[in-house]
């Protein structure tokens, strides 16, 4: 897969990192000795960790050259390692483990929850929030562009598009035997965007990157303007002339 982009991202930073702030409000630790950012990205859920523990060895951790080179330049006093979520390991010292919008990128994700989870002493946190959007019609129009067009047959971009989370009932009964508190929870936003091509742009930073990156850049181009036509039938103007994106969102705060 292609790199990730820090600048696409962060098009819409405010909107993306209200979500971090709500799930970070939620953490019941004081002063955790190491806080690691899994999927730190651009490193703007990193800043939130490391305003909120100025005290504690705050780490971010990400796979993207692109993300990791944009944290870097954010936060200089800060590590910043390049890592596989699925293939690491907290340290013996890690009391929190962050991990905001990046889950649902790592395959089987449930399975490495409760690995960390189980890594961690007692009284540690995993604290994630995933997008759970996949019923949404910007998550259904990727789906239906990517097994409809010429590009339909190469499985890269036709499988693309994400499955649905599980069930909270099988997070709930998978994490619990393994905390002593656990709390879970949705919150629906709805961003005030410019128009559908802002729904466009604010997934090209994102859900369709995967799909963006398969393509030639003429076949790319094709696919943004049939996307963007189904968006535009999908999302109508608010009364300001702005399009509303309504994004479900996951939360789990898990205390080992
Ligand atoms: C949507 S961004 C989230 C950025 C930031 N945490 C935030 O709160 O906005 C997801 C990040 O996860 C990273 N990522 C995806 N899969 C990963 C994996 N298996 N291991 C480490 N990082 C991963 C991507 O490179 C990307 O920077």
């Amino acid at each position: 897969m292609e790199d990730w982009s820090a600048r696409q991202y962060l098009k819409f930073e405010d909107e993306r990192t209200r979500p971090p702030r709500d799930l970070l409000a939620r953490v019941p630790l004081d002063r955790p000795r190491h806080v690691v950012d899994l999927g730190c990205g651009p490193g703007n859920s990193t800043e939130l960790l490391v305003e909120r523990f100025p005290h504690s060895e705050v780490v971010g951790l990400d796979s993207s050259p692109d993300m990791l080179r944009a944290a870097r330049a954010r936060l200089p006093r800060c590590q910043f390692v390049d890592g596989d979520i699925a293939a690491w390991s907290p340290g013996p010292s890690t009391d929190l483990l962050f991990a905001n919008a990046v889950f649902q990128w790592v395959p089987h994700h449930p399975a490495v929850l409760r690995r960390l989870l189980e890594a961690l002493t007692p009284g540690g946190v995993v604290a994630v929030q995933m997008p759970d959007n996949t019923r949404e019609p910007s998550h259904l129009l990727q789906r239906e562009v990517a097994q409809s067009g010429p590009w339909a047959s190469n499985p890269a971009i036709r499988d693309a598009p994400r499955d649905d989370l599980p069930a909270v009932d099988a997070y709930y009964d998978l994490l619990k035997p393994a905390c002593s508190g656990l709390d879970i929870w949705h919150c629906i936003y709805n961003h005030a965007l410019a128009g559908p091509q802002a729904i466009v742009e604010w997934f090209k930073g994102s859900s369709l990157q995967p799909i963006l990156s398969a393509l030639e850049p003429a076949r790319r181009d094709e696919f943004l303007g049939a996307y963007t036509e189904k968006i535009a039938g999908a999302y109508k103007p608010r009364v300001d002339g702005t399009v509303l994106l309504r994004f479900p969102r996951l939360f789990v705060v898990a205390v080992r």
